[in-house]
This record gives C-alpha cells, structure tokens and sequence, in this order.
C-alpha cells in the first residue's frame, strides 16, 4: 500500500474497496475496446476519479483509525490509574527500562561520592554485633536519638546477642548548620552512635542516605549477621527480632524481609510527597519491595547493593529503589515467618499486641518512650 497503514483495520477495508474498483475498471476497458477515441477519452477520466476517490477514502479510514488508536492509548492509562495490580509486561513503555543495557553508571546517589565526617570507624571491631539497626534521622532530631538511646537502643545485649544501633544523618541544610554540627560532634563523643556523610540531608535525597547505610555496612562492619534500616518514628520490639533472626529457617544470605509491598504502582501525580517522574523511573509499577519504615537483611547484602546501584538510575523511593536493587540482583524479598509482626499503621496502644510485633509507626518520641516503659513493666502482657 502507498501509505504505510497505522490501523490493521484501515488496510483492509481499503484493499476490499479497491478490489470492487479495480473489477469495474475491467468492465469499462473491455467495453472500450468496442468504443470510439472519445469514449477512451472519458474512461481515462472515470479511471482518475476512482483513484482519487479511493485515495481519499483511505485517508479518512485512517484518519479514523488513528483517533481509535489514541482511544485505546487514553483507555488503557485509565486502566492502570484505577487497577492497581496491572503486570507492567502488558505495558509498552517507551523508555528504555531502568537498568540500562549499555551498562550506563549512575554516580549521582553511588555512596562511594559521599565521604564521611563521623564513621566510628572501630565501632564494630570493637563489639562486634550480631544485628546492627541503622537509623536514618534528620541531624537535628536530637529528641529522636534519645528516645531510642532510652528504649530499644538501651541494651545492647538481647537474648544473649549483642546489637548496635547506629544514627545515619547527613549535613543540615540549615542556617545554623555550623553550631548543630558542633553540638553533633558533643553527641557523638558522648554516644559514639552517629555516622554522618557529607551529602546534603533532605527528604528528596532519602536514596542517598541509605546507600550511605550500606556503604557503611559494607565497609565498616562485615563481620554482623544481619542488619536493619529502621526509621526513627518506629516502635522496635527487639525481643522478637532478635527471636525471628535465629530460627533455623532463617537464611544467613541473601535476605531481605519486612512488609512486602506487592505491584505497587508508580506514584505519577505530582502533588504527591511520593511522586516520581517518568524519566527516573519508566516502568508503571514497582518490582515488590519491603517497606521502607524497617526492613532486615542480611549483612552480605549491602556489599551487593552498592556494587549494583552503580546501573540503577536513582530516584527519591529509598524503599522501592532497594527492591529494584534485588531484581537486579535476581533476589527477591521473603516474608517474614509472621506478617502481622510488621505494621505500618499504629491503631492505638496495646500491651499485648505490642509483645508480639516486631514493628510499628508512632506518632512521637514521647509515645516511644511511654509505650516502651509500659510493655517492660513486670507482669504478663497479655
Ligand atoms: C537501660 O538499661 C539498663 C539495664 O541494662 C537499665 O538499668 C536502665 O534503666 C535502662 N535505661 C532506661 C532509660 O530505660
Ligand atoms: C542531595 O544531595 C546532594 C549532595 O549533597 C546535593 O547537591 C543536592 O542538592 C541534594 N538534593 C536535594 C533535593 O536536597
């Protein structure tokens, strides 16, 4: 055909309009044969105008196949807006996916650009921790650090295992930076728990600071089992963690678990404190992940992070971009042995309920602390 056509439809109805003229132009030449120059004359005209005709035809059936196509287009994002569960595979996506062919390195969020001020360097070596709890915090939420310090930080022996718990903060962004990084210097010397790195601390750069995490984990404590990246508006119940961590069937590598978060979809509204635009990240729905309040792995996956995070284009979802890490590395997250042990959504103090979960999303530093003291008061929780 002489237009390439867009729309399969639109070619075959114009190749079965054309077949009819091509049958009657036939009819007419034969007719001619018997016929006067003149008559020749006019069949040459009739000839022209069915061309011209069925050109125009075509056009039009074109152009209507076309606007159908832009239908489709329109109907199939409405789709993906309102069922969350669409497999990305049934959508064509126009940019080359996240992880690069060519092997493109993405220095922007690579840890090893950032240097660190406060790395406590013999902080491991020296103890030697079975689980390490890394706790991203802003550098001036003091009041945070100290409620942890007073509740799950505050033993550093549990069940017989020893776990340290460390702050990540990177640099204020303040007008009195210089005087809060002198008053962070103090808390250091008196906690030995920060580790700072020099990138700017906001919440558009949360991927940096946990690739700053492993970083760190990867080059300053190799020795842990397993670690954690856990938020520090977060109620820990250690106990169970720690429980959970030495069952048998727990895998010592190539672990990660917390709340999966399964076909999540790409947040593309921009009013949204989790929006992310299509140039960081094509592809409509996330690989699963586990949710960024607190996730734990084990400690031969920071070294593997780092090293892959060089292909992954960052983007601001710390939590969905370390399960892009994991597809990339052909892993996957495991649920934990109890789901219900990880929970977002506070829904109100519960002694009981909270003996037995290992996470939850408070409120305040204050709450933290209250609750803490009520659950290790003397006498059965529940
Ligand atoms: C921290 O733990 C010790 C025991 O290891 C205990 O004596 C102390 O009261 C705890 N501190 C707080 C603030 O709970
Ligand atoms: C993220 O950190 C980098 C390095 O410090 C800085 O240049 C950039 O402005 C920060 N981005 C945001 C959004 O704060």
């Amino acid at each position: 055909m002489c237009h390439g056509g867009r729309a399969l439809y639109s070619m075959s109805s114009t190749r079965g309009s054309l077949i009819r003229h091509i049958r009657f132009i036939c009819l007419l030449l034969i007719l001619s044969l018997f016929q006067s120059w003149f008559q020749l004359l006019l069949l040459l005209c009739l000839v022209l105008f069915v061309l011209c005709y069925s050109l125009s035809s075509s056009y039009v059936s074109r152009l209507k196949g076309f606007a159908l196509h832009e239908q489709n287009k329109r109907f199939l994002n409405q789709i993906h807006q309102v069922h969350l569960t669409t497999q990305p595979s049934t959508v064509p996506s126009t940019v080359p996916s996240t992880v690069p062919s060519t092997g493109i390195q993405y220095h922007q969020a690579h840890p090893h650009n950032y240097h660190f001020i406060m790395d406590n360097t013999e902080v491991c070596k020296t103890k030697n921790p079975f689980l390490v709890l890394m706790v991203p915090v802003a550098p001036n939420d003091v009041a945070a650090r100290d409620a942890i310090r007073q509740t799950w930080a505050n033993n550093s022996l549990v069940q017989g295992k020893v776990v340290l718990t460390l702050f990540m903060l990177g640099l204020s962004n303040r007008d009195n930076a210089e005087q809060l990084q002198e008053k962070l210097k103090q808390e250091n010397l008196q906690h030995s728990d920060l580790i700072q790195s020099d990138f700017m601390d906001s919440y558009l750069n949360l991927t940096i600071k946990t690739m700053v995490i492993m970083d760190w984990l990867a080059t300053h404590c190799t020795t842990a089992a397993y670690a954690m990246k856990v938020d520090s508006d977060m109620f820990l119940n250690i106990d169970n963690l720690v429980t959970l961590l030495q069952k048998p069937d727990i895998p010592k590598q190539n672990y990660l678990t917390g709340m999966l978060m399964w076909n999540r979809p790409v947040i593309r509204s921009k009013n949204s404190k989790w929006y992310v635009p299509e140039e960081m990240y094509p592809d409509p729905i996330y690989p699963t992940y586990t949710l960024g309040m607190g996730y734990v792995f084990s400690n031969d996956l920071p070294a593997e992070f780092v090293a892959i995070s060089k292909l992954i284009k960052p983007f601001n979802i710390e939590d969905a971009y370390i399960g892009i890490c994991m597809k990339k590395l052909g892993l996957a997250p495991t649920s934990p042995p109890d789901p219900s042990q990880f929970r977002a959504y506070n829904t109100g103090y519960n002694r009981c309920e909270y003996s037995k979960t290992i996470t939850y999303i408070l409120g305040s530093a204050q709450q933290l602390v209250q609750y803490w003291t009520d659950l290790k008061k003397p006498g059965p929780p529940c």
